[in-house]
């Protein structure tokens, strides 16, 4: 797939941006804090309804403006399709978004219009961090490729929130109605059907690609490198009943501590390196290789389940990675749109079609994008720029 044009509005330090990005190779240079990442952040919106790097809406908003918008207007199997958020944070006002310029009711109805994935030095913390970090990559991955899985997500967080705001008024005991347990943990359980089905699915298919790719850039056949997912489950039978039945069980101890300590919620991926755990034992480098690896197989499970590329953001990653990776990496993405972020274009000497943009800050602090080298021209009409109710 490949974006055909992207336009912001007051999206950071964005006043007015209108881009027609090359389908190749697209190079964001310039200062540090000139907007480069900024503009990746807006692609993942479009893809994703939310940040890479935050969960506060708000914080996108240009300073001293009212609300956000970005927008991209996708080519996809011959089709094309318009996808826009705008964003309010005022009382109440969620993000909206538009799917061909009709407003839509929900934020699911935008996943998977756009598909990206994300290489950021951020990275490294698969493998470093805690769960968190892992889930959100598994969560991220599958809300791309399955709206189920996206929605069975948003509905077992919902419930779990107010499994845990009963949890805390009984401690407080200001509430004793356990009919009221029953009906949360009910709503919790079913969509861990799908949850759980999808992550063991998608977590094996990935670890498959990415124990190849890590062979390949290590080029060390003796490294074997591992994920497996660790599910709450004891077993993959009666999942509901299985998930109703241990929160029921943990109630006591749930109500005493004031939160829910079992769940798909709190699951994780271990990682290991020829059987040993790789936050404990790897090297720096071996930590890069694993965690780029781990992207270069999504990028791969996307195209082998869709039948198309995703938009591949790499933000400020070559600078960190050596020659034989840099390379590596620049083959797996010869046929991929890609926003390649970094101060120094010279990192970049030698790669594909490709087309540069120096992004700098005027006199006011507004970001300013000056295309640099064209590369091959696209004739493209970029119908979602000319749409007049995209502010
Ligand atoms: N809501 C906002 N309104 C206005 N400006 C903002 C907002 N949020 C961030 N900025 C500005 O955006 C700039 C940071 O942009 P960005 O993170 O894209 O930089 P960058 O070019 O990727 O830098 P680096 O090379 O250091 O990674 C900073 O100057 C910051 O002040
Ligand atoms: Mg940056």
């Amino acid at each position: 797939m490949i974006i055909e044009s992207l336009k912001l509005h007051d999206f950071r330090n964005y006043e007015e941006l209108t881009l027609a990005p090359h389908p190749g190779i697209n190079i964001l240079f310039g200062q540090n804090g000139s907007g480069k990442t900024n503009l990746l952040e807006a692609v993942h919106y479009c893809a994703l309804g939310r940040s890479h790097r935050t969960s506060v809406d708000r914080e996108v908003v240009r300073k001293g403006a009212m609300m956000s918008a970005c927008g991209v207007q996708v080519r996809k199997s011959g089709m094309k399709v318009d996808v826009a958020v705008k964003l309010m944070p005022g009382e109440g006002r969620k993000k909206q978004v538009f799917l061909n310029r009709k407003r839509s009711d929900r934020l699911s109805d935008m996943m998977g219009k756009l598909q990206c994935v994300i290489f950021s030095p951020e990275d490294l913390m698969l493998v470093k961090e805690g769960p968190s970090v892992r889930r959100r990559f598994i969560d991220m991955m599958l809300s791309q490729l399955s709206t189920g899985y996206f929605v069975a997500l948003q509905q077992y967080h919902k419930a779990l929130e107010q499994r845990n705001a009963i949890l805390k008024e009984i401690k407080r005991g200001t509430h004793c109605d356990a009919a009221m347990l029953d009906a949360f943990e009910e709503a919790m359980a079913k969509p861990c059907e799908t949850i759980i089905t999808l992550r063991k699915k998608i977590v094996e298919q990935v670890a498959v690609v990415a124990a190849e790719k890590y062979k390949a850039i290590s080029g060390r056949e003796n490294e074997q490198f591992s994920m497996r997912y660790l599910c709450c489950l004891q077993s993959m039978e009666n999942i509901v009943e299985q998930v109703k039945e241990q929160l029921r069980k943990n109630r006591q101890e749930d109500v005493f501590r004031g939160a829910t300590h079992f769940g798909i919620h709190r699951e994780d991926m271990a990682l290991t390196l020829s059987g040993r755990e790789m936050k404990l034992f790897a090297s720096q480098g071996q930590i890069r290789t694993a965690a780029l690896s781990m992207k270069l197989a999504q990028l791969e499970v996307f195209r082998q389940q869709t039948g198309e590329s995703p938009v591949l953001l790499l933000d400020d990653v070559m600078s960190e990675l050596d020659m034989t990776r840099r390379t590596r990496l620049l083959n797996e993405i010869a046929d991929v749109q890609t926003f390649i972020t970094c101060t120094d274009e010279s990192d970049l000497e030698g790669c594909r079609e490709r087309r540069s943009y120096q992004v700098s800050m005027d006199e006011k602090g507004s970001a300013q994008i000056r295309e640099i080298s064209g590369g091959e021209k696209v004739h493209q009409r970029s119908e979602i720029i000319e749409d007049p109710d995209f502010t």
